[in-house]
């Protein structure tokens, strides 16, 4: 009988298993970090890469993940929001985690979220590279969202960091009704504030903003809408960070049939010439996001 070819895994193989092992690490690593929350309130000394004072929780939430993702056979590097340079954690995929997003919501209790995004290519990668990304919901309840594989899947996460799918196949709904943009409305530039005033004379559309932008981007994937950071006057290059949000969220939304722009093409597309550059950020249904290009192409 003919010996059958041992069947080597392909690249494409051990990649889905490496990217598998990432989904399933960072789902059982987020009751780990929600728990730690609480007593891990107090800013620690020093600035991130961004010039932003971290919290103890950013820290905390950093290590772990570091510790952790790092330690999966297949993932290459690891590189963070809140550490200034990648590290070398072996040989395969790059890996680039916010740690925790919206931790100034700490304080209040209000939503934050973890994001993580996988790159096939050294980083700083692009848009191009990524082949999957994910987020942890902090919210009510703990939820994770995925997008590989070309679909969008929800997860809850229940306290034993054990998961199960909710929501398969997920796109935005057709008929959006929440809206909300980050930065003080002083400081966006007119172009941006006439789209704005477009949206709000929209009788169909609510304002929901809650400074965590994991929590304002569930809200789009789940009522449909649209969420942004924008270009302001004194920063036109905005808040948020192409690597770490930009690229992730960018790429979860596209991949739930919705779209994604830093105000003239799709996230995916921004090069950037550092690995914290920011970006403008607007994510939501197309019907609401192309807009967005429009009103700016004006200024
Ligand atoms: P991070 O906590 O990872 O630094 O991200 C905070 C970001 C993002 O979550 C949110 O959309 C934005 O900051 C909110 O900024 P404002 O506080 O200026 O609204
Ligand atoms: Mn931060
Ligand atoms: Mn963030
Ligand atoms: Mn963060």
């Amino acid at each position: 009988m003919a010996t059958e070819e041992s069947s080597l895994p392909t690249e494409a193989s051990s990649a889905a298993s490496v990217i598998d092992q990432i989904v399933d690490v960072t789902a059982r690593t987020a009751p780990d970090i929600r728990q730690g929350l609480p007593t891990r309130r107090k800013y620690v000394e020093g600035e991130n890469p961004s010039g932003e004072r971290p919290m103890e929780a950013d820290v905390f939430a950093d290590d772990l993940l570091l510790e952790r993702i790092g330690d999966i056979a297949g993932v290459g590097e690891y590189a963070s929001e809140e550490r200034e340079e990648v590290i070398g954690v072996g040989a395969g995929l790059s890996v680039c985690v916010d740690p925790l997003d919206g931790s100034s919501n700490l304080k209040p209790n209000n939503t934050m979220g973890t994001i993580v995004s996988v790159y096939d290519a050294p980083l700083p990668a692009t848009g191009d590279d990524i082949v999957a990304a994910a987020y942890v919901l902090y919210g009510a309840t703990t939820t994770m969202i995925t997008a590989r594989d070309g679909t969008v899947t929800e997860y809850v996460v229940h306290p034993d960091g054990t998961y199960d799918a909710v929501r398969e196949d997920l796109t935005l709904p057709e008929d959006p009704t929440v809206y909300g943009f980050g930065g003080r409305v002083p400081d966006w530039v007119d172009s941006f504030e006439a789209y704005v005033r477009e949206i709000e004379s929209d009788d169909s559309m609510k304002l929901r903003y809650g400074g965590s932008m994991i929590g304002d981007v569930n809200q789009v994937l789940t009522y449909g809408g649209v969420f942004g950071y924008p270009t302001l006057k004194g920063t036109p290059e905005g808040k948020l960070r192409v690597q770490f949000e930009g690229y992730p969220v960018g790429h979860i939304v596209e991949t739930a049939g919705g779209y994604s722009s830093d105000g003239e093409k799709s996230l995916m597309d921004v090069e950037k010439d550092e690995l914290h550059a920011r970006t403008p950020v607007y994510v939501g249904n197309e019907s609401l996001v192309e807009p967005i290009e429009a009103h700016l192409a004006d200024d």
